[in-house]
């Protein structure tokens, strides 16, 4: 097996009395496809937040690509190569799809872009930003507005700003929520086709159990801030102690 490209060690943040994470630990391998579930609350948000330096851990540790990165401001990890979506949709409505794309790439690679003269930078991060909305199925809505996407599309947008900056490690946080079976069904395929491509990791949270063994390698099961199982989808399926803790019976059959 490679060198895992994010190594967590004891995680745990404590909001005053609450362990909201207590003591988790995850390897992820390059490539991998792993899913992180639980039921509300068991932490997973804040298993995200830690990893993306949005929140401070109260102990533990986060290595990326052999790199302690435990506790570093958020912008300084996404340099390093990690990117993440949000549970609840964080788009710019009154920009277009593209100059969404555009602001994060701007912001993230401002001197990769550098070395273009002015006139050519801009059309080089609007080639880019349109590569990637291209990759989303997005190519058409480019110059759309992005208050006046459908939800589904919305989402899809926010993964092509996720993925723009060209991360290592995706970091999805519910990417399914609240779509149509039908979008379901799209996002499930395309994040599987991105997978695929080899060219990125990515750890998912899910509620759609359908999605979830659908699309991982692997899953951690977090259920009050601990970690419940882990294992590939089949172990899973057939963990006693997951199917009584969290899946219903039903949804496994
Ligand atoms: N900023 C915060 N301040 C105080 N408590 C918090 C904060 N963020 C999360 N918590 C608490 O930590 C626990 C874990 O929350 P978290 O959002 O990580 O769960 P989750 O697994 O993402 O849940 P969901 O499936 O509902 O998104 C919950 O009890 C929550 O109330
Ligand atoms: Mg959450």
């Amino acid at each position: 097996m490679s060198e895992p490209i994010l190594s967590v060690k004891d995680l745990r943040k404590s909001f005053g009395g609450v362990r909201a994470v207590d003591g988790v630990s995850l390897d992820v391998q390059p490539r991998e496809t792993v899913a992180l579930i639980g039921p509300n609350g068991a932490g997973k948000t804040t298993f995200y937040n830690m990893i993306s330096g949005r929140m401070k851990p109260t102990a533990g540790s986060v290595r990326f690509q052999d790199q302690d990165i435990t506790g570093l401001p958020p912008h300084t990890i996404s340099r390093l190569g990690i990117s993440r979506s949000f549970q609840i949709n964080n788009v710019f409505t009154e920009l277009s799809a593209r100059q969404n794309v555009e602001v994060a790439l701007t912001a993230l690679h401002r001197k990769h872009f550098s070395m273009f003269r002015p006139a050519s930078r801009n059309r080089a991060i609007q080639e880019e930003a349109d590569a990637v909305l291209e990759r989303l199925g997005l190519r058409h809505l480019s110059d759309t507005r992005a208050g006046v996407l459908s939800y589904g599309d919305k989402r899809l947008l926010e993964i092509a700003i996720v993925l723009a900056t060209r991360p290592s490690l995706v970091l999805l946080d519910e990417p399914t929520a609240g779509m149509t079976p039908e979008e379901t069904r799209h996002v499930t395929q395309l994040i599987k086709s991105l997978a695929a491509s080899g060219d990125y990791t990515f750890l998912i949270t899910e509620h759609d159990m359908h999605v979830v063994f659908d699309l991982a390698d692997r899953i951690l099961v977090m259920h009050r801030g601990r970690r419940l199982a882990e294992g590939t989808p089949e172990e899973i399926k057939a963990d006693p102690e997951v199917r009584q803790a969290y899946l219903g019976e039903e949804e496994v059959a």
